[in-house]
């Protein structure tokens, strides 16, 4: 199959275009670079030994992104594109809406056009909001409790999803609801390299390790928790990736949505210490005040993507850690140090 991925420069779309790559499929890359560098594009091809066509190009731009789909004429768009960072939401919901809405619509107006049918959608945890219950399981209510304007983008672009497949039943729609992805290729030639601080725990936990930032700040030791630390379903992105390609490979007529996650809860301090073990010496830590807007656990049983993907995670959190710490160590300005 030729797979067009949209934000293919970016984390998790770099990952998975090598594994796409693996199983013997064809892809093509767009990225506006907004998040992303094209050297990390550079490194998927020296990982896989392949060209991958790149076209820069901003998706929400429709005349742009028609051009290249009927350049390359994929059979299947995975759409990755999209901006993410939460707190930066908050401060810019126009910009999120705007970006994630739009280039979602113009994605979708272009493969009606262009008869493309297969699509697999980035969604997120965070559209469970405050949990309904755990672990998470796809049937659990959604959208109660989201906290920011990048959570409702994925909220609304699974609505309108399911609405245009209502009208388009020919259209064969995965909705991927990731939980918390960290690790990295184990190669260490790509991996996470967010822009300015980090807000996930797993890349600031490795700039700590590296000596980038002095301690790791813990959002809060009075949760309902094994260790009152916020406890998440981390999942190495190399198996990520591979649940993007076993969704390819069961796409079908309507929408399907499925947790992409281990289905194991590790908390704040239990992850700090398994770096720890991985990195080979002690990583300083201070417990501050609750983030707003964290919720004390959030995990999923992945049940449903083992029993119709025939997948499931192959990676533990200490294997995340290893390969986060290559990573960083090779790489410790992230690629612009290149
Ligand atoms: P990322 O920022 O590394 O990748 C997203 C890519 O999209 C970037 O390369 C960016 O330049 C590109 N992009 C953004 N807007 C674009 C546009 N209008 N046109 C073209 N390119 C555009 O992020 P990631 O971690 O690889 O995430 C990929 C997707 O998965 C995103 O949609 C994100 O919201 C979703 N997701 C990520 C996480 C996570 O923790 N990493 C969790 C859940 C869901
Ligand atoms: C965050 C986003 C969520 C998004 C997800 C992507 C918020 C409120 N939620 O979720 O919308 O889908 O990332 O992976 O930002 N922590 C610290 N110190 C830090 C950073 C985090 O203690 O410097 C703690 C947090 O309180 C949490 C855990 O580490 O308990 C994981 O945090 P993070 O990596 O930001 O992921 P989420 O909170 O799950």
């Amino acid at each position: 199959m030729k797979v067009l991925l949209t934000g293919g420069a970016g984390y998790i779309g770099t990952h998975t275009a090598i594994a796409l790559h693996d199983q013997g499929h064809q892809v093509v890359i767009v990225d506006n670079l907004a998040n992303a560098s094209q050297e990390a594009v550079k490194r998927a091809e020296q990982i896989t030994g392949t060209s991958m066509p790149f076209y820069e190009i901003d998706v929400c731009q429709i005349d742009a992104l028609r051009r290249v789909m009927e350049a390359t004429k994929p059979d299947a768009i995975i759409h990755f594109a999209g901006l993410k960072a939460v707190g930066e939401s908050v401060a810019q919901p126009l910009r999120y809406y705007d970006n994630n809405l739009n280039s979602a619509l113009s994605l979708v107006k272009v493969m009606l056009e262009c008869d493309v049918q297969h699509l697999v959608f980035s969604s997120s945890a965070t559209v469970y909001g405050d949990p309904e219950r755990l672990p998470l399981t796809e049937d659990c209510r959604i959208g109660v409790g989201i906290t920011n304007p990048y959570g409702w983008t994925k909220y609304m672009i699974e609505q309108m999803l399911r609405d245009i497949s209502l009208a388009e039943p020919q259209l064969a729609i995965t909705i991927l609801r990731y939980f918390n992805p960290v690790g990295a290729h184990p190669s260490g030639l790509i991996g996470e390299d967010p822009l300015g601080i980090p807000n996930n725990l797993m890349p600031f936990v490795a700039q700590v390790a590296g000596g980038r930032r002095p301690e790791v700040q813990v959002f809060g030791n009075d949760f309902d928790t094994v260790d009152g630390t916020g406890v998440r379903d981390y999942i190495h992105v190399s198996d990520l990736a591979a649940g993007h390609v076993a969704a390819l490979d069961h796409s079908q007529p309507g929408v399907s949505t499925y947790n992409l996650g281990s289905g194991r809860g590790t908390s704040v301090l239990e992850l700090i210490a398994a770096f720890e073990q991985a990195c080979g010496h002690t990583i300083p830590y201070r417990i501050v005040g609750r983030r707003a807007g964290d919720i004390d656990s959030s995990y999923c049983d992945p049940e449903l993507a083992r029993r119709l993907l025939g997948w499931k995670t192959e990676h533990t959190i200490e294997d995340a850690c290893r390969d986060s710490w290559h990573w960083q160590r090779l790489n410790p300005m992230g690629y612009i140090s290149q």
